[in-house]
């Protein structure tokens, strides 16, 4: 019987061990946080995830690997790291030109993050 017990608890703590790394990959999106530049974009009706992007709306679109891996409708995190703003929005659509990291964000974002429409991106940290 000690024995048994023993054996069920190593088993437990081994489990818990073992729970620890799932855990981690569950989480992955508010680990790995991306540092990439935010360009402005003005949508053009239906987006990549198959719903209209009214142009003063909050959406952003993502490299075709970053789409791939985050998927549509996800609530992201958006810092524009130089001037300390977060806002949020969904991701709404592709950005076929962006390279892995970087994103474009409608007009209305890219304004609340303190960006200029003078220039062509702000610097940001996402994650979501
Ligand atoms: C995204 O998350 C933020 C922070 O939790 C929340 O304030 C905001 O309402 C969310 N946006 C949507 C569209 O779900």
């Amino acid at each position: 019987m000690v024995r048994f017990f023993t054996f069920v608890s190593l088993v437990g703590m081994f489990g818990y061990g073992c729970a620890l790394p799932s855990f981690a990959v569950a989480n992955k999106r508010q680990i790995y946080q991306h540092e990439g530049t935010a360009s402005h974009y003005v949508p053009n009706g239906v987006g990549a995830c198959g719903v209209e992007i009214p142009p003063g709306d909050f959406a952003i679109a993502l490299s075709p690997a970053d789409l791939s891996d985050y998927g549509c409708f996800n609530n992201v995190t958006i810092v524009n790291t130089n001037a300390g703003i977060t806002q949020y929005a969904l991701v709404l659509d592709e950005c076929a030109s962006c390279t892995e990291g970087n994103i474009e964000v409608t007009d209305a974002l890219y304004l609340a993050l303190g960006g200029s429409l003078d220039l062509a991106w702000v610097d940001v940290t996402w994650y979501g």
